[in-house]
């Protein structure tokens, strides 16, 4: 086991099973009228977030929480680096105040393998720069997993991942997962928004596989990380990749659809989510904080008895 979570990859197809199986314990933990369990008291988390979040910083919280332990939000524009302090010092400054955990997340690819040679405490990559977003992967295809009903993998699952690839950390992370779980992933893309070099089965004609898919994963189209003219007009974008009122009649009676939010409602899905029956959006959402439950537990609990997810709130 290692002591951080920076990538699925350095996680690998066991490591992606465990969580897994360990969030539908923690899953089962929020099921409960008081979910609370005294699983990591005594720990205390920090997240570190240099860029905005909703979804990703209040889970981890709640996560935390859930499990008893210790919570310190860092707040950049309140912090010491206004200053003119350095990231490095900024970490080993929270560190020395005793922080088990960094629930990192930067504009820059690498930065939470840096952090990670800075301290000795645990660090999750809660997304860098383009790069990775290991915990949204993890909740996707344990999302699909549990819908489906399945405990093991997802071998032939057909998923088609869609939008601006090129920008987008979700898609590497979120590929990387469904794929250490067997499932087969085509990206759909215009050549502009896929990175230079595709690693994986690409199409830039959405038409082709939509009533063949079985998840049917929409992206963010990601301007604010865009500095150029990547796509003629947001309308045409959407005529071409986005889940039409038309699209959305296609799908199979059985197709999930997602999409890690934020969504731009009238780019890449164009139809309201609510009306959609395969939509797994909210679900995703949900799932996220036993899923990061999960990870808190696995890189944390080493010196903690598993009779400690059993008990109700500490005292
Ligand atoms: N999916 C995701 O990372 O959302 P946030 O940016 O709100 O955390």
């Amino acid at each position: 086991m290692s002591r951080s979570l920076l990538s699925i990859t350095e996680l690998g197809p066991e490591g992606v099973r465990r969580i897994c199986d360990l969030a539908d314990t923690m899953a089962e933990v929020n099921r409960r009228p008081n979910p609370k369990v005294p699983a990591l008291r005594g720990k205390t988390v920090c997240s570190v977030f240099f860029e905005d979040s909703t979804r990703t910083r209040l889970s981890f919280e709640t996560a935390a929480k859930r499990l008893s332990a210790d919570t310190m939000t860092f707040s950049v524009s309140q912090s010491s680096l206004n200053k003119g302090e350095s990231l490095r010092d900024t970490i080993e400054t929270i560190a020395a105040m005793g922080v088990d955990a960094f629930v990192v997340r930067h504009g820059s690819t690498g930065a939470p393998w840096l952090v990670e040679s800075w301290t000795e405490a645990a660090v999750i990559n809660a997304g860098d720069g383009w790069h990775a977003h290991p915990t949204q992967g993890l909740l996707d295809v344990y999302t699909v997993r549990t819908a489906l009903g399945r405990t093991g993998g997802l071998d032939g699952l057909r998923v088609a991942i869609v939008g601006d690839v090129k920008h987008s950390r979700v898609a590497r992370s979120t590929t990387a997962a469904f794929s250490a779980l067997g499932a087969d992933v085509v990206w759909v893309a215009p050549r502009t928004l896929l990175p230079p070099v595709v690693g994986e089965r690409s199409t830039e004609d959405l038409d082709e596989v939509i009533d063949s898919v079985d998840v049917l994963y929409l992206l963010r189209m990601q301007n604010e990380r865009m500095s150029e003219a990547l796509v003629p007009h947001l309308r045409e974008y959407t005529a071409r990749f986005g889940l039409t009122r038309e699209r959305a009649a296609r799908l199979g009676p059985g197709t999930i659809v997602m999409h890690p939010g934020p969504i731009n409602r009238g780019v890449e899905i164009a139809v309201d989510p609510a009306e959609l029956a395969g939509a797994l959006i909210t679900r995703q959402v949900t799932n996220g904080i036993a899923v990061r439950m999960a990870v808190l537990f696995d890189l944390l609990s080493a010196d903690v008895t598993s009779h400690a997810l059993a008990g109700g709130v500490p005292a």
